[in-house]
């Protein structure tokens, strides 16, 4: 099969490449997926450019999070799970097998079915930023009629954190930092947004909420000024992020507000919380209650221009490195952005991939679905 990967830690272009590679099988309690969309998250770039690096057993295929149909079944599972639309998540963790590549195999808790209607794409959305945002606001508790404040509303996760306490039955208060993230927040679902850079955003919020119990935080050290003066002594604020510089602790501000801070890494979430977080997830995709996020697609040839276009910024930033990235125009980045794996598609030539088009699904499609389409210059034998 095609897979993308790589052997050594370093940048993009220097260290990934597509190859053929054996076809795994599935082994006991593991399926099978022929992905069709395998999606960047920041922890993708982080662990293959070595900022945090993880051991590679021969070889890295990359990718924590797909979605795709399950092909084949190992001993122990169900062989009615063959032909199963599925999302994955933490494909790559500990594992070789990412989502970069024609097929992988996952356990099969990790492999959700995806409920009819509900887009690969938005499957491939899933993993990391659904299972975080999930962490983030039920570990300590229930939801419903609490106040959540989604610091950087706009983002992959703040997008999904805002989608699931709605769903929960929390009032959403979302960050951002400019008009288009803003409009990206209240799509997602935000009841009230507030530009976190313009004076007395503090003020802004207390208008809509007099406090906050749930803070899902991106960006601790910045925002604990304004987390603190939100908070009242059952306040819970979340980060799941690190900065470039840890932030200095004001200790005895953080006793006043009798906050408590709790912290999250998804790779070491207890088990029976990420089944959990699996579980509803898959409710609220059934209850149409998560959308997809803005993206953009790139065949698997040409996974170097999708690492280093989630690298270089989220949507929005409307930043010069986010419409020119190593000199080639106008890609804009896309927060998470989707892979598309056309490598099987047999016409040679057809218009560009467009962004909402739709890409192939493993579970409809085939060589001839109207819906493919090529970039141009594309590779036909991908
Ligand atoms: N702990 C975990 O397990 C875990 C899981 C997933 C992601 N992460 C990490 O979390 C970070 C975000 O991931 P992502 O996929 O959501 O990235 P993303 O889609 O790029 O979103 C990041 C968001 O943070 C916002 N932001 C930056 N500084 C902010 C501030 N001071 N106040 C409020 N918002 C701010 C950005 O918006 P503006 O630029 O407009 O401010 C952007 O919308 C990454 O570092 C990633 O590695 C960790």
């Amino acid at each position: 099969m095609k897979a993308a990967l790589y052997d050594s830690h370093g940048p993009a272009a220097e260290v990934l490449r597509v190859e053929e590679v054996e076809r795994p099988e599935p082994g006991p309690s593991e399926v099978r997926v022929k992905v069709a969309v395998s999606a960047v998250n920041p922890t993708d770039f982080k662990t293959r450019s070595g900022a945090t690096p993880r051991p590679i057993d021969g070889f890295q295929i990359p990718h924590q999070d797909g979605a795709g149909v399950v092909d084949a079944v190992g001993d122990g599972v169900d062989p009615a799970r063959i032909g199963q639309r599925v999302w994955l998540w933490l494909a790559a963790a500990g594992r070789q097998w990412g989502t970069a590549a024609e097929w992988t195999v996952v356990p099969e808790r990790q492999a959700v079915p995806l409920p009819d209607g509900v887009s690969m794409e938005l499957g491939a959305s899933l993993g990391v930023p659904a299972m975080t945002a999930h962490r983030c606001l039920f570990a300590a508790g229930p939801l419903p009629g609490q106040t959540v404040l989604v610091a950087g509303g706009a983002g992959a996760v703040g997008h999904f954190a805002i989608q699931l306490a709605r769903w929960a039955g929390a009032q959403v208060i979302a960050t951002v930092s400019g008009p288009e993230k803003a409009e990206l927040a209240r799509q997602a679902g935000a009841d009230h947004v507030v530009n976190y850079r313009e004076p007395d955003a503090a003020g802004k919020i207390k208008a809509a909420a007099q406090r906050v119990d749930r803070v899902v935080e991106v960006a601790l050290g910045a925002n604990l000024g304004l987390d603190l003066a939100l908070a009242h002594p059952d306040t819970v604020i979340v980060t799941y992020a690190a900065e470039p510089a840890d932030p200095v602790l004001p200790v005895r501000a953080c006793m006043t507000a009798n906050v408590l801070l709790r912290f999250i890494l998804l790779y070491g979430v207890p088990a029976a919380a990420l089944d959990q977080a699996a579980a509803d997830i898959s409710a609220a995709l059934a209850d149409r209650a998560l959308t997809e996020l803005p993206s953009h697609r790139y065949p698997l040839s040409d996974i170097v221009s999708a690492h280093e276009a989630c690298e270089a910024g989220p949507v929005g930033a409307g930043s010069d490195r986010n419409r020119r990235q190593n000199g080639r125009p106008a890609r804009r980045a896309g927060r998470e952005t989707v892979v598309a794996l056309r490598h099987h598609v047999a016409h040679p030539a057809g218009p560009a991939c467009r962004d909402g088009e739709a890409l192939h699904d493993l579970g409809r499609g085939d060589a001839a679905d109207p819906h493919v389409r090529l970039a141009p210059g594309a590779d036909p034998a991908r």
